[in-house]
């Protein structure tokens, strides 16, 4: 057994300051077995983050670490300059899923952030534009192209970007300051992108980019009618429509197996990666031929994108998700832990709103008058995992607690982790009234 209190401080020691670390007490997951993890000191817990939001399948699949140990055993590496079977199977996999018409095409890199790098590129060169609309709260990434389109501050620790970026209200009905007398979403907040168009860029704009869930913004969903909304703007001018499913795409959702199927539009891209491999290292665009050949006469390369190890591995979770439909079990268990949520946010006022579909459901925690509530979720994580569960936190002011555990949770498993956030709120809110006491 590891002494986590030391590796802390060697941590501290050779790591950046701002790579921030859960708890005050961190801790090394030493090992997991489907939707359980246990920390190197042996305790356990269910693992209701997933690695953020990336688990898709749980942990130690044997189907998985099969293929991968397998190609391993053969051979390592050879870069994207040989022809590689698995990255071909599954460029073939990806297309045939991908709900794009027409001629597709895969692209693999390494990252979600190398994912929308590549989009960004393909969609720039096509529309011949440098212009591009983001969302408010999004994120993208840590590279400068995708922290420059990220529209969260304390994610773009710079203000430098290789792109002309501008931001549109994103539709987060709990704190809508266009619907927020109406007490229903009216979608002015989609129509806002007619008005960034015209007023905010040269009316040439190569792509609109959005997650259909804002993932690290706390599971922030579209309104339905929001993207058939923006759609329709975007094809006045022909603008291409970017879905960034790196959180929400595989069935995470439940009712769909892309985010963007809620809705009914067809993307030019999805960007995907996180859930892609379970854990491996992958990131891939699947989008519309000509739109990702319009590189050429440039060539373009990723040294690991593709790679036999992590398209193998992406290869046997991808199965091991359709095989054993896990998109409706996270349907049906998501909807079930929904409804505890929402019950128990009857008996809690600092829960401002229970959000999310599938395994992809939110918290957002606060105070009066919807003061965002920071400390509630630092305090919320930490009395969860005293008791053996572990969550993530997310939103704009950090005060939204994230579910996303893999999708091979069973009922029983929901039912223990929504007994344990019911203590863990009572605990919460008697700290909050001792403090105001
Ligand atoms: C929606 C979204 N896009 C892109 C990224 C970047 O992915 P990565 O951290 O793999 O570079 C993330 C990561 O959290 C994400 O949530």
């Amino acid at each position: 057994m590891k002494n986590p209190d030391e590796l802390l401080r060697r941590h501290k020691a050779a790591l950046p300051s701002w790579t921030p670390l859960y708890y005050e007490k961190p801790l090394e997951l030493a090992r997991g077995e489907g939707f359980r993890v246990w920390d190197s000191e042996g305790n356990e817990y269910l693992d209701f983050f997933g690695g953020i939001v990336t688990t898709i399948s749980g942990h130690a699949v044997p189907e998985i670490t099969e293929a991968i140990k397998s190609q391993v055993d053969k051979v390592f590496h050879s870069s994207t300059l040989y022809l590689i079977e698995n990255q071909v199977r599954l460029a073939e996999k990806l297309i045939d899923l991908a709900p794009i018409s027409g001629e597709k095409k895969a692209f693999f890199v390494g990252s979600g952030s190398e994912a929308n790098e590549a989009a960004l590129l393909f969609a720039t060169r096509h529309r011949k534009s440098s212009e591009i609309i983001a969302l408010r709260s999004s994120y993208h990434g840590s590279t400068f192209m995708t922290m420059g389109i990220t529209g969260q501050s304390t994610w773009s620790p710079t203000s430098r970007s290789a792109l002309d970026v501008a931001y549109a209200r994103n539709p987060y009905r709990l704190r809508c300051a266009l619907c927020r007398d109406e007490g229903r979403c009216n979608l002015l907040c989609a129509d806002d992108v007619r008005a960034v168009v015209e007023e905010e860029t040269t009316g040439n704009v190569a792509a609109f980019i959005a997650e259909p869930i804002q993932g690290v913004g706390g599971f922030v969903e579209a309104p339905p009618g929001y993207f058939e909304r923006v759609k329709s703007i975007l094809d006045e001018t022909g603008i291409l429509l970017i879905s960034d499913e790196v959180q929400t795409g595989f069935g995470r959702t439940g009712t769909h197996f892309w985010g963007i199927d809620a809705f009914d539009v067809e993307p030019d891209m999805i960007v995907m990666a996180k859930g892609l491999g379970n854990g491996l290292a992958i990131g891939a665009v699947v989008g519309r031929a000509e739109v990702v050949e319009s590189v050429a006469p440039n060539l373009h390369l990723s040294t690991f994108g593709g790679n036999p190890i992590s398209t193998a591995g992406a290869l046997a979770n991808i199965d091991y998700v359709l095989d054993n439909d896990l998109q409706t079990n996270a349907h049906e268990v998501g909807t079930h832990l929904k409804d505890r949520l929402m019950k128990m946010a009857e008996d809690h006022a600092i829960v401002a709103e229970v959000r999310g579909r599938g395994l992809m459901l939110a918290l957002e925690l606060a105070g009066e008058n919807l003061q965002p509530d920071p400390a509630a979720a630092v305090r919320f994580l930490e009395a969860c995992r005293a008791r053996g569960l572990l969550v993530g936190k997310g939103g704009l002011k950090a005060n939204t607690i994230r579910i996303s555990p893999p999708l091979v949770i069973t009922r029983e498993a929901a039912d223990e982790a929504a007994d344990i956030m019911e203590e863990a709120l009572a605990e919460v809110e008697a700290g909050t009234r001792e403090k105001v006491g």
